[in-house]
This record gives C-alpha cells, sequence and structure tokens, in this order.
C-alpha cells in the first residue's frame, strides 16, 4: 500500500465502513433479538458480520462494536434474570475448510492430546437454559444479550416433555441448556389459522417459536405446542459429575430430557474424515426430523479439553457450528408489484408462481428498490432462482437469462403512488422513492398497524386485517381514533362479536399505560428505532418534554445523531404533532414513565459457581 494521502482515505474510508457495518449489525441485531422480525437472512448477517470482522483486524475494534458482545438486549415485559455462566453463541461458517482448520486449532491448542468431537443438529430455535437448584426445576430464562435474558418459566413449563425434577443424587445447582422450537407440522398449523383469521403469518418455525415463548399468556404458549431438545448443560455445582458430553448427553437422555435424535463421535488420530461424513450424513438426515436444522454443531466432547481452550469474549473455542447453503428453487416471476410503506417508501415485491423451499411455500420476495432490480436484471416474466436464505424472507438470487424470450419486460418504478395516485418523490442521492402525501391510505394504514404491533404499543389483536376493516368503515383515521373506539362501533364491523370486541378493547385499554419508549416508537418518527426511543424515554420521561427539546440537546444523547434528532424535530415541529399529543392525552394515554426503567432481578448475581 502507498504511502501519504492514499493511505489517509484508504484508512478514513474503512472507519466509515467500520462505523456503518457496526450500526447496519446493531439494527439487525434489534430486529433478530428484540422483534423476533429479522429482514436479513442469517446469510446476508453473517457476511456483514465477516466483513466487520476483517476490518477490524487491522486495528483494536471499539469494546462496544457488536463483534464485542455476545447479541441483542433483553426485553421488558418479563422478569429479567441473569445467567450463571454467559450463554455465548457459536462460531459458525458454510466452509469445510474452516471446519478443519478449526479441528487444527484445538490440535494445536492442545498438543499431544487425543482429540474427541462430537457432531450434532444445530436445532434452528430459541435458545433456552433451565435452572434447577436441588434437583428442583425453579426457573427456565431465553438467552436475552447472553448475560441476562428473560424469566419465561411459565411458558416453557407448556412443554409437557421438561422434566420437573432430576434423578438422585441432586447436584445442588445444574443448568440445563437446550433450544425450543415449533414443529414444521405445529408451524403449519398455527399459520393456516393465522390466515384464516386474518393475522400476518410467521415467516418460519424459528420466528413462530421465538413469537410464542414472548407471549406473556402461557394459555396462548401452550396452545401453540412447543418442543424443546437439550444439548448441553451450563453451570454445574455438585454431584454427579461428567467426563464428557456425550456422559452428560446420557445423563439428560436417562433424566427423560429429550435430546438430539442423532449424535456422531469423532475420536480416530485424524478425526476430520469423519467428522466431515458426520456432517455430510446429517446433511441429508435433516430433512427427517421434525425439527428445522440449519447445520451440525461440532464440539469438543472431552470437557477437561474445553476447559483448557475456554472462549473469546463470545463464543467457545472448543465448538464451531457448519451451517448449510440455504435451499434454491427456480420459479416464474409473476409479476412486479409496488408496496407502499409507513413512511412512504415504496418498495417493488416479487410475486411468484408458488414453489416450495426448505419445507414451505414462497411466492412473493422482496425487491428491495428499482436499483437492485436493475444490477441483477429481473424481469417480469423471467424464471428466476428463490432461496430462502438462513430459512427467513425469500430473496431472488438469480435470473434464468438463458431461458429469456421476447416477452420479458424490464420494470420501471410507477410515477404514481398506487394508493393515493400522487406523484411519487424521489430525494437526490437516494435509492428510496417515496409517496409525500400524509393522507395516502396505505400510510395510514400501515402507521396504525405500526403504532398497534407487538414491537411497539403491542394492542393484541389490532392487526393488518383488522385496521383494513376500521379504515374502510371510517372508524379510524388517525392514531387516538383507537382510544375512541367501542363496543358499539366494533359490533358494527363484519365478523366481530361480543367476545373479540371485548377482547380487543381490553387490550387496547392495556396499551394506555405502555413505557413511554414503546409509545415514542409506535408514533412512527422517521428514523426511530427501539434503541433510540428507548434513550431518549430514558432522557426526556415525557412525551412533552421530548416534544419540546431542541435539536443541539437531543444529539447529547447516544445513539441520537444529526438524522435522528433532525427528525426528532421535523416531527414535533408539525401542528398534527401538537393536536395528537393533546388527543392521546385527553384519551388517557400515559405520556411519560411513572415508574422509571424495569429493574434486573439479580439476586443470583454475584454467587461463585
Ligand atoms: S452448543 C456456547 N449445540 O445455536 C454455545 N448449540 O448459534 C454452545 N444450538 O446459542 C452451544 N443446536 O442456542 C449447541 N446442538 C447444539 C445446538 C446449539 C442449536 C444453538 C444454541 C446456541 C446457538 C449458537
Amino acid at each position: 500500500m502507498k504511502k501519504g494521502s492514499h493511505q489517509g482515505q484508504f484508512d478514513f474510508d474503512k472507519k466509515e465502513r467500520i462505523a456503518e457495518l457496526q450500526r447496519e449489525i446493531e439494527h439487525h441485531n434489534r430486529l433478530y433479538f428484540e422483534e423476533a422480525a429479522p429482514t436479513i437472512s442469517d446469510r446476508e448477517y453473517d457476511a456483514l458480520y465477516r466483513e466487520l470482522q476483517e476490518l477490524e483486524k487491522s486495528s483494536p475494534p471499539s469494546p462496544d462494536s457488536p463483534t464485542q458482545r455476545i447479541g441483542g438486549r433483553p426485553l421488558e415485559q418479563f422478569r429479567q434474570v441473569q445467567h450463571l455462566l454467559p450463554m455465548q453463541s457459536l462460531a459458525n461458517t458454510y466452509s469445510e475448510k474452516e471446519v478443519l482448520e478449526f479441528i487444527n486449532r484445538l490440535q494445536r491448542l492442545l498438543p499431544g492430546e487425543i482429540l474427541s468431537f462430537a457432531i450434532e443438529p444445530k436445532v434452528d430455535g430459541v435458545a433456552i437454559a433451565l435452572l434447577y437448584e436441588n434437583g428442583h426445576l425453579v426457573r427456565a430464562a431465553t438467552r436475552g444479550d447472553g448475560i441476562a435474558g428473560d424469566d419465561v418459566t411459565q411458558n416453557i413449563l407448556t412443554i409437557a416433555k421438561i422434566p420437573r425434577r432430576l434423578p438422585k443424587p441432586y447436584p445442588e445447582a445444574a443448568e440445563i441448556r437446550g433450544e425450543v422450537f415449533l414443529s414444521r407440522a405445529a408451524f403449519a398449523l398455527l399459520n393456516t389459522k393465522r390466515e384464516e383469521k386474518g393475522e400476518v403469518l410467521f415467516a418460519n418455525p424459528r420466528n413462530a417459536a421465538a413469537g410464542s415463548l414472548k407471549q406473556l399468556d402461557p394459555q396462548i404458549v401452550a396452545a401453540r405446542g412447543l418442543e424443546i431438545i437439550f444439548y448441553g448443560c451450563g453451570a454445574w455445582v455438585g454431584k454427579p459429575r461428567f467426563r464428557t458430553h456425550l456422559e452428560a448427553l446420557a445423563y439428560l437422555t436417562a433424566a427423560h430430557f429429550p435430546t438430539p435424535p442423532r449424535v456422531w463421535v469423532a475420536e480416530s488420530s485424524d478425526p476430520s474424515k469423519e467428522i466431515l461424513a458426520a456432517i455430510h450424513e446429517l446433511a441429508d438426515l435433516r430433512h427427517d426430523f421434525p425439527f428445522e436444522t440449519d447445520g451440525a454443531v461440532i464440539k469438543a466432547n472431552i470437557l477437561q479439553q474445553r476447559d483448557a481452550v475456554g472462549s473469546t469474549a463470545k463464543a467457545p473455542r472448543w465448538a464451531i457450528a457448519f451451517k448449510y447453503e440455504p435451499e434454491r428453487a427456480e420459479t416464474l416471476l409473476e409479476k412486479i408489484t409496488v408496496q407502499v410503506g409507513r413512511t412512504g417508501v415504496i418498495t417493488p415485491v416479487a410475486e411468484l408462481q408458488p414453489v416450495m423451499v426448505s419445507g414451505s411455500t414462497v411466492s412473493r420476495a422482496t425487491l428491495h428498490n428499482q436499483e437492485e432490480i436493475a444490477r441483477k436484471d429481473i424481469r417480469e416474466g423471467d424464471r428466476v432462482l428463490v432461496e430462502k436464505a438462513g430459512e427467513v424472507i425469500p430473496a431472488i438470487v438469480g435470473v434464468r437469462k438463458d431461458l429469456r424470450t421476447r416477452k420479458q419486460k424490464p420494470f420501471h418504478m410507477p410515477e404514481k403512488c398506487p394508493s393515493c395516485h400522487q406523484k411519487l418523490h424521489r430525494s437526490p442521492g437516494q435509492v428510496a422513492v417515496r409517496c409525500i402525501n400524509p393522507q395516502c391510505p396505505a400510510q395510514i394504514q400501515r402507521r396504525l398497524e405500526h403504532f398497534a404491533s407487538r414491537g411497539a404499543m403491542d394492542i393484541d389483536g389490532l392487526g393488518e386485517a383488522m385496521i383494513a376493516q376500521l379504515l374502510a368503515a371510517g372508524l379510524v383515521q388517525k392514531i387516538p381514533d383507537i382510544y375512541t373506539l367501542n363496543k358499539e362501533k366494533l359490533l358494527k364491523l363484519e365478523r366481530v362479536g361480543e367476545k373479540s370486541a371485548h377482547n380487543l378493547l381490553s387490550a387496547i385499554d392495556r396499551s394506555r399505560n405502555r413505557p413511554l419508549w414503546r409509545l415514542i416508537f409506535g408514533l412512527g418518527i422517521l428514523n426511530i428505532g427501539t434503541t433510540a426511543a428507548r434513550g431518549l424515554a430514558e432522557k426526556y420521561g415525557s412525551l412533552k418534554a421530548l416534544a419540546n427539546a431542541s435539536t443541539e440537546e437531543l444529539q447529547k444523547i447516544e445513539d441520537v445523531g444529526e438524522i435522528v434528532a433532525s427528525s426528532i424535530r421535523q416531527f414535533f415541529s408539525q401542528a398534527e404533532s401538537q393536536r395528537l399529543i393533546e388527543e392521546l392525552e385527553r384519551c388517557g394515554v400515559q405520556l411519560a414513565d411513572v415508574n422509571g426503567p424495569e429493574k434486573v432481578d439479580d439476586s443470583l448475581a454475584g454467587t461463585t459457581w
């Protein structure tokens, strides 16, 4: 590399890219961990993560970089509990070569020792830690940020197969870890029911399992039919003691814990071949498992060897996940339609001839924007390759240009909004095309959906279909109208009976007292995600105080930069927003946090295990 200004420019570009990647990864962490609604595939996430790791190699990364921390942060509805030992994540790879490197690395770290490996399915669900004290199950917690998670004991107890007791002799404390999942069959049934009720569908079994665990009412959880597989132990005090992972699994199986349906062992003097063979065998077998398996976990079997190699800040050195390439299918791109988002952004969507990919039917895929479509040269009428990457949102990853006839036509963004028919705008230098009519019916619908959504005011029963019905009947137009609904109005709607009207009204009523950050987030201010909303709520304590804050003052808050600050000012300087605040107040919506932020339960913290 040349010296002088080129180098300077290079460093500057690199720093910019690092900051950009950090922000982007944080954003996806939030969607994944807090909202159980990822918008990119695991594969795309891994690519961003790796790029950041690479760039950070040349200088020490900042301690708050997402590569230096374990995960997202815990939610606040449930009691927060600390894990006895951090719940780490796993290093992962799509490359067999890197699996071999992992084996060599362990060999180097443990010179002269015979290694033994266990290979298991990587269950694609939600990580959970059960704590048994003196043989009795005392709690179950989600991973949360790896240090503290949600206490979901009630929900976990809806899974019949979970032993409430350990066999004697009881260890004083035992943490048993596993993965909660929804079987493919239960997932299909759940989505069919949701479709019938006009509710939003879950993208995949993992999201459905995560969403189910987050339900506050265990009755709802019980109806979902969650299942679990245990893959190991965390903190452990007392007897029995295990020498190997396989011994621990045998103990769990004998104690009636569901364990992985197949486990391979590789312990010859050259284990690489056995490990690769196990990975290949699992690649086929996994389709017959009732749960989704996105990879194989390869872990040191001898517990002493695990202790000897230890962990990095994020993941143990003694294990690696080998991930299988996402599956692809070819289908016809019938049409490209456009969708209007809550902030007016217009997104093109591929309407596909339904096709099975990774065990579920795909009929739509997002195309992001015009540039993306042009770059990939995707045309209506093309045969396209669809990938359910990371089994999340389907993406179009290729076009069969070889099969093109003269029928396929390049796509152009419409000039007018498909909902309100006003002219669309594009800000200079930005890819997004938007509809800037605040009265656009599609935007109003999306804004109301956002306000009521799980991540915001969490109004159960006020989903897409219900909002569409309310809008069509002229019962709501703007957010405060939600709080003027009553039984008489609701009963006028089709398919709404006494019971559902009552349920919806009580859900609306409950939302009056949500924490302030949910309200701030729910208002849909441009560029305000949950993290910024939390920061703002903490600093200002009330919506009115926030409304009066100056741009300079706002920028002093962590996570609030120039853009966010000016979005906030812009929002609150509109006369409409002033009216909105007044109306919400009149409707009895709490505009300030009365109890302060939720407390973390640390009764077990500080204890040495
Ligand atoms: S061992 C330090 N074994 O994958 C973590 N994890 O991506 C050691 N997972 O948090 C975990 N199946 O929730 C292990 N057979 C398996 C697994 C498994 C699924 C999850 C686990 C972990 C995540 C990491």
